[in-house]
């Protein structure tokens, strides 16, 4: 005969239940209440932990306003643009018909010509070859009206795209992915650095986010986001560690972290119980739920009563990655000029 069940009562349970047993509630101290959405196996660690009860949680992190930085680092290039004797241009490339691709390359040509910048996008059939994209990129070298090119990813099967980031003239890599700028940025020297991370250190930054010593976890280690952070954030004397998909016990790793960054690519995957309290979260995640709703990779509300800052998703990192964009071409331009 099967073991007869003992049903746990989990504090987390939901809000009927827990008013339901409001005394054995009362009776225990008050730990797990605030996050009783997330998977909670252990304390929150909330602050004021009031989910559970009439009145509910409320929201405790200081809001990043990546758009607003974003908008201050725009006005900021557009300035510096119309004060240089030529105008700096961009070349977008987008091969084949992603329609997501399609998207971030529109708002990234109209970003650039609004802020005075001469963008030109480029747009391939998608079933151009390796040899014609290179084509493309020596004549783009070659351009002198030409002083950042980008190739928005991914690229169609047939193309390699580490060798189309190979042929690019690394001092108009505006993306920061040849070898030579991924070489600089690791060895702490000038480069065109990755946008994406770049947004990140200057959203960091413009939050008042002290990195000196801090403990910071980058969660993800892609090449695009995780790793090149590592070395910015290095070089902002930070104590980073990585976590990854292999990582054990990844909630208790992101328990130790002061900053956390997180670039996992798994909707929602870090819950308010995964953050210390106070700790500034950001969340590079961008992920389409099948609702079509828009959400990182943090659980937003969970974690915005236990966090001290946070990044939203949309209006977070999004913003400061095409502004990042296009401080990089400006950058280029100078220094093409120099
Ligand atoms: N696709 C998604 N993100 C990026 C990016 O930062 N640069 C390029 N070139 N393609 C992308």
């Amino acid at each position: 005969m099967a073991a007869p069940t003992v049903r746990r009562v989990r504090f987390w349970a939901g809000r009927s239940a827990l008013r339901r047993r409001s005394s054995a509630f009362e009776a225990v101290r008050r730990p797990v209440s605030s996050n009783c959405r997330s998977l909670a196996s252990r304390p929150c660690f909330a602050p004021a932990c009031t989910h559970c009860e009439p009145g509910a949680a409320r929201m405790t992190a200081r809001i990043i306003n990546g758009k607003a930085i974003a908008d201050a680092i725009r006005a900021g290039v557009a300035a510096q643009a119309a004060a240089l004797a030529c105008q700096p241009g961009l070349a977008v490339v987008l091969v084949g018909d992603d329609p997501a691709s399609a998207v971030y390359v529109r708002a990234k040509d109209r970003a650039a010509n609004a802020t005075g910048i001469a963008a030109q996008t480029l747009h391939l059939p998608a079933d151009t070859s390796q040899d014609d994209l290179l084509a493309e990129i020596a004549r783009l070298n070659a351009d002198p009206a030409v002083d950042g090119i980008l190739v928005q990813l991914p690229l169609p099967q047939q193309i390699d795209p580490v060798a189309v980031q190979e042929a690019m003239d690394p001092a108009k890599d505006v993306d920061g992915f040849h070898p030579l700028n991924v070489g600089r940025l690791v060895a702490g020297r000038e480069c065109l650095a990755p946008c994406t991370p770049l947004g990140v250190m200057r959203l960091l930054r413009g939050g008042g986010t002290v990195l000196d010593g801090a403990r910071v976890l980058v969660l993800g280690r892609s090449v695009l986001v995780g790793r090149p952070l590592v070395a910015m954030l290095l070089a902002a004397d930070a104590t980073v560690t990585v976590a990854h998909s292999h990582t054990r016990d990844l909630p208790e790793a992101c328990r130790h972290a002061e900053v956390l960054i997180v670039a996992a690519g798994r909707p929602e995957l870090v819950r308010g119980n995964w953050v210390r309290p106070g700790a500034t979260v950001i969340d590079v995640g961008v992920n389409r739920l099948p609702s079509g709703k828009l959400v990182g990779d943090v659980a937003f509300d969970e974690c915005a009563v236990v966090a001290g800052a946070i990044t939203p998703v949309p209006g977070g990192v999004g913003p400061m990655t095409i502004a990042c964009l296009l401080s990089n071409t400006l950058t280029a331009a100078v220094r093409r000029r120099e």
